[in-house]
C-alpha cells in the first residue's frame, strides 16, 4: 500500500506535499516522511504515526523547492522510524520513497549488496542501494535497477546533485501533473485537485524525470516517449458539503446524494451506451470477482442479474479464484468490482482472465485506476472520493450500479421508475439512543439474514469487526442450527435482518431458536413480525429489491457509533489500509 506525493516548483513545496499526503493517508498511516534538498544536501525527516506527527517534527521554518513524501502501510519490517520512508542509499546520494513490494529483495541483497550496511528491514532500502550501484546518468541507473527487480513499485527519487525528481512505475499507481509553478507526482489523482487541471497517468515500466518546468517520459529502454494528458474531473473527487467530525459518518450521509448522482449518470447521461448494453447482453453468464466489501457487492450484483435477467451468475473471492481450478468460459463476462481499482488480488485475477483471452468488465470508483486498464467494459461507480478506510458509500454505489445494470439489461421500465422514486425519497435514517445503548452492552454479536439480507449480514458484520474490533459473524439465518447456535447464550446479541415478506416466517423461526438459548435479538426490518424481540429497528418501507441499500445504512451506522463509543477512530482502523496493493 503506501502513498507518494512529491513536488518540484518555484515555491516552498514542503508544506504543500505534507498537506497533500494527508489525502493519501487512506493508503497507510503507520508512519510518514519527507526528503528534500537543502543546498546540495539531501535531508530526511520521518515520524511514526499519522502525518500530524511529521508536521510537528518539521516545524514551520523548513523550506525547499524539491521534496519527496510518503505515508506508509508496513509490509517489510515493523512500524518504526528506521523503516519509515524515505530511505537513503548508503553513499548518501539518493533518497527514495516507494509504494509496492520488491519480491526478490533478499536475493538482490545477497548478490549485489553484501558489503552494504543496511539500517532498516525494508525492501525499499535494498532498492535505493541497488540504484546507487548502477552505472551512467541517474535515469539509466533507475531503469537498470528496475530491470533487476521483481514485484511492484511506484517510486519517487532525489539525487544529491540534480534539481530533479526521478520516477518509475510498475503495478503500483503513479501519476504526474504540471502547471506554471512546477510539477507533482502522486499515487492518486485526488492529490492534484485544486492545483492542477491535467495530468499524465504513468503506465507499467515507464519512467519520468520532473524538473521545475517540465516532465520528460522514458520507456524501459531509456528512449524518450510522448504521453497524452488527461483532464482531472473535480466532480469525481468533490467532498460534499457535509461537515462531520469523521469521514465515515460524512460518507454514510452522502449516500443519498450518491444514489441520485448515480441514477442521473446512468439514466440521463447514459454512462453505459446502447452498444455496450447489447454487448453485455450477449453473455450467457456472469462471474463476479472481488475482495472484502466489494465481494459483498458482487453477491448482490449476482442476485440482481439472476432475478431480473435470468442469467446464471457466480461470485468468487479474488484471492481464492486465483488459485482455483476454474473452468473458464467465453460466454461468461468476468466482472471485477473494486472501489480503488488497485486491489492486488483483484487485479491479478483480471490479468489472468485477460491472458486467457476472456472478457473483463470492471466496476470501479477511481478513474484511471489500474483495473480499468484491463477492462473491455468499464462500469464506473459515482461515489466520489471515499476517504474512510471502511467502505460505505462506495458499497452502496456498487450495489446500486449493479442493480442499474440488471435493470438496463432487462429493459424493465417499471423497475426504472421504482428506482427513480427511490432515489428521490431515500434519506439516511438516524439511530436513537435507546437502540445504541442496547447495542453497546454486547461484544459477542451475530448477524443473520436470508438471501439479500444474508449479504447485508455479511457486510454489517465486516463493518463492525473492522472499526469497532468486535468479533462478530455474519451468517445465513438457516445456517444457525448447523453449528453456530452452539455459541449463543444470554450474552449474545443476534442482529436479525428481515426485509423480505416471503421469508418472514423463516426468519421468525431463526429468531425463536436464538431466544430459546437466551440470546438477545435486535430485529432490523421494514415490517412487523409476530415474534417478540428485545429491540426493533423500524426501517422505512421501499420495494423489496431496494431494501439492501436501506438496511445496510443502519448497519453501517451501528458500527460507526459503536467504534466512537469505544473511543476508536472509525476512519483509520488499526492494521488496515484502504487500498490493498499487496497479495
Ligand atoms: C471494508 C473494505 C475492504 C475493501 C477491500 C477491497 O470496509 O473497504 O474490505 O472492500 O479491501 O477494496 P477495493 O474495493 O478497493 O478493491
Amino acid at each position: 500500500m503506501c502513498g507518494i506525493c512529491s513536488a518540484i516548483g518555484n515555491f516552498n513545496e514542503i508544506f504543500d506535499v505534507i498537506e497533500r499526503l494527508r489525502k493519501l493517508e487512506y493508503r497507510g498511516y503507520d508512519s510518514s516522511g519527507i526528503a528534500y534538498k537543502e543546498n546540495n544536501n539531501l535531508e530526511v525527516v520521518k515520524s511514526v504515526g499519522q502525518i500530524a506527527n511529521l508536521e510537528k517534527r518539521i516545524g514551520r521554518n523548513l523550506s525547499s523547492q524539491i521534496v519527496i513524501g510518503h505515508t506508509r502501510w508496513a509490509t517489510h519490517g515493523k512500524v518504526s522510524e528506521e523503516n519509515a520512508h524515505p530511505h537513503m542509499s548508503a553513499n548518501g546520494e539518493f533518497a527514495l520513497v516507494h509504494n509496492g513490494i520488491i519480491e526478490n529483495y533478499e536475493d538482490l541483497k545477497k548478490i549485489f549488496l553484501s558489503d552494504v550496511c543496511l539500517n532498516s528491514q525494508t525492501d525499499t532500502e535494498v532498492f535505493v542501494n541497488l540504484i546507487a550501484r548502477q552505472k551512467g546518468p541517474v535515469i539509466n541507473k533507475l531503469i537498470e535497477a528496475c530491470n533487476l527487480v521483481k514485484g511492484s513499485f511506484a517510486v519517487a527519487m532525489l539525487e544529491k546533485n540534480s534539481n530533479k525528481i526521478y520516477l518509475a512505475k510498475r503495478k503500483s499507481p503513479l501519476m504526474v501533473a504540471q502547471n506554471e509553478n512546477g510539477c507533482m507526482a502522486a499515487s492518486d489523482l485526488s492529490v492534484f485537485v485544486g492545483k492542477f487541471e491535467k495530468c499524465y497517468i504513468m503506465e507499467d515500466d515507464e519512467f519520468a524525470v520532473m524538473s521545475e518546468k517540465n516532465i520528460v517520459f522514458f520507456d524501459k529502454s531509456g528512449k524518450k516517449i510522448k504521453k497524452n494528458a488527461v483532464l482531472i474531473n473535480n466532480f469525481d473527487f468533490c467532498d460534499e458539503n457535509l461537515n462531520e467530525e469523521y469521514f465515515m459518518l460524512k460518507e454514510i450521509k452522502e449516500q443519498a446524494i450518491v444514489l441520485k448522482r448515480t441514477y442521473f449518470k446512468y439514466f440521463s447521461e447514459n454512462t453505459l451506451s446502447e452498444a455496450e448494453i447489447s454487448k453485455i447482453k450477449k453473455y450467457k453468464s456472469f462471474h463476479f470477482i472481488a475482495c472484502g466489501t466489494a465481494y459483498h457487492s458482487g453477491l448482490m450484483g449476482a442476485r440482481y442479474i439472476q432475478q431480473f435477467c435470468k442469467k446464471e451468475c457466480k461470485v468468487s473471492i479474488a484471492s481464492e479464484f486465483r488459485y482455483d481450478n476454474n473452468v473458464l468460459n467465453k460466454n461468461c463476462l468476468y466482472v471485477f468490482v473494486s472501489q480503488s481499482g488497485e486491489t492486488a488480488d483483484t487485479i491479478a485475477c483480471a490479468n489472468l482472465i485477460k491472458e486467457k483471452g476472456f472478457d473483463v468488465m470492471c466496476v470501479t470508483n477511481v478513474p484511471y485506476c489500474s483495473l480499468n486498464k484491463l477492462a473491455d467494459i468499464i462500469l464506473p461507480t459515482f461515489a466520489g472520493r471515499e476517504v474512510a478506510v471502511a467502505s460505505t458509500k462506495a458499497y452502496v454505489a456498487q450495489v446500486f450500479t449493479l442493480l442499474i445494470l440488471a435493470i438496463k439489461l432487462s429493459k424493465n421500465l417499471e423497475l426504472q421508475e421504482s428506482l427513480k422514486k427511490f432515489v428521490l425519497s431515500f434519506d439516511i435514517l438516524q439511530l436513537d439512543d435507546a437502540l445504541l445503548k442496547f447495542l453497546y452492552q454486547f461484544n459477542n454479536i451475530f448477524y443473520i439474514g436470508r438471501e439479500q439480507d444474508y449479504v447485508a449480514s455479511l457486510e454489517g458484520a465486516l463493518k463492525m469487526k473492522e472499526i469497532a474490533y468486535i468479533n462478530c459473524i455474519g451468517l445465513a439465518g438457516g445456517e444457525l442450527k448447523h453449528g453456530t447456535l452452539a455459541l449463543i447464550d444470554e450474552n449474545s446479541l443476534v442482529i436479525a435482518i428481515s426485509t423480505q415478506k416471503k421469508l418472514k416466517e423463516k426468519m421468525e423461526s431463526n429468531i425463536q431458536e436464538v431466544k430459546a438459548r437466551g440470546g438477545k435479538i435486535l430485529l432490523v426490518s421494514n415490517f412487523e413480525h409476530s415474534v417478540e424481540v428485545d429491540h426493533f429497528l423500524q426501517l422505512p418501507e421501499f420495494e423489496e429489491f431496494l431494501m439492501p441499500i436501506v438496511s445496510i445504512t443502519a448497519l453501517q451506522l451501528m458500527a460507526f457509533h459503536y467504534a466512537v463509543e469505544l473511543g476508536y477512530n472509525p476512519d483509520k482502523p488499526r492494521n488496515l489500509a484502504k487500498s490493498v496493493t499487496v497479495e
